[in-house]
């Protein structure tokens, strides 16, 4: 009889490692797992089987061991069902051969889009790009252009002022500012553009806003003339707008050129034959020019006798409204994602 114990107690010790080293990977491994341990045939349930046989006084310390031994065996099983059982679950939520899903890059925002088609245009036909500070002093932005002491663009009603008084500055009302820098820091020849935000104290509608964007343009060497300006445009016309694009001058004013004109392009939207966007007159306003004023030259260093040059600006959101047929000013600011998501595909 202590044989027989020995051996049960062997056997008890041989299957409790078979059963940690049992390898489950997968649900029909699982399953011989239950059946070889855990079913009414296996071997368990022999062992409990011969536990009749086994004398009193020994029945309880074997019947521990064996009760032991069975919940290792199912203590496994439930562990590896459940583990299975997850796995299952997720490999049916990733259904690998479902297309993929879009996702959403984003767009250019179309004031970007067009300032970036400007300055390309413009850096094909040897123009650099130059910047300047969005607060600017009186100097820069007023008085280097020729602009009278008591000119009404000065006024408050106009100029957004962060200081009054002898160190005046406020927000640059136009982006000329920059090109007084760049005059009194470089020598000619000079031909840069100077993209960049300006800003207005008007009320915000659908036709102005307190800040929009504008393009200057400057090319000053010796003898240039109103001719190369007029062909500049055209280029810049065609380019932007197509090659039937025709543009018109038209005589104005400007306190730093002189003279100095208006230009409008022909109207794409309606080739020119009239609609409510050209008032049906077939053109529309896109900048303002002209030969710069000696007086500005010889503000910022440049000496007017030997040099001559044009200067031209232009409203970012007004070619792209032409470009893009956009009625309001105020869609540029409020990021509507209706509005931004129709730019998407352009670029
Ligand atoms: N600075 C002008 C404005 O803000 C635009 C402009 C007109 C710029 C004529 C120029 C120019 O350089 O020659 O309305």
């Amino acid at each position: 009889m202590v044989d027989f114990c020995q051996n049960m107690k062997e056997k008890i010790k041989i299957l409790s490692a078979e059963i940690e080293n049992f390898a489950i990977s997968n649900l029909q491994e699982l399953e011989n797992f239950r059946i070889k341990f855990i079913g009414t045939k296996g071997s368990i349930k022999e062992l409990f089987n011969d536990l009749k046989s086994v004398p009193n006084e020994e029945k309880k310390e074997i019947g521990q061991l064996m009760n032991g031994l069975r919940m290792l065996a199912e203590d496994k099983y439930n562990q590896f069902k459940s583990n299975l059982e997850e796995a299952n679950n997720k490999a049916e939520l990733i259904d690998f051969s479902r297309p993929g899903e879009d996702f959403s890059v984003g767009s250019h925002h179309p004031i970007s889009l067009v300032r970036a088609e400007i300055i390309a245009i413009f850096n094909r036909i040897g123009y650099t790009v130059s910047e300047g500070p969005e607060i600017e002093d009186d100097w820069h932005n007023f008085s280097a252009l020729n602009f009278p002491p008591e000119h009404p663009a000065r006024d408050m009603q106009d100029t957004f002022f962060i200081e009054k008084g002898e160190n005046e500055m406020a927000l640059r009302t136009h982006t000329s500012s920059v090109q007084v820098r760049v005059m009194e820091n470089q020598q000619p020849p000079i031909r840069t553009i100077s993209p960049g935000r300006v800003y207005r104290n008007e009320a915000i509608s659908a036709r102005a806003h307190c800040f929009f964007h504008q393009v200057e343009g400057l090319y000053i060497d010796k003898n240039v003339s109103f001719a190369d300006l007029k062909q500049t445009l055209l280029h810049f016309a065609q380019e932007m707008f197509g090659e039937k694009a025709q543009i018109r001058l038209r005589p104005s004013y400007f306190p730093f050129t002189e003279p100095s004109a208006e230009v409008d392009v022909s109207c794409s939207i309606c080739n020119s034959k009239g609609c409510n966007v050209c008032k049906y007159t077939g053109w529309l306003e896109i900048l303002g020019c002209g030969m710069v004023d000696p007086n500005v030259l010889e503000a910022a260093g440049i000496d007017s006798k030997v040099y001559t040059g044009f200067a031209f600006g232009m409203g970012i959101e007004r070619i792209t409204q032409l470009k893009y047929k956009v009625n309001d000013l105020r869609l540029y600011s409020e990021n509507d994602i209706r509005f931004l998501k129709q730019f998407t595909s352009v670029l």
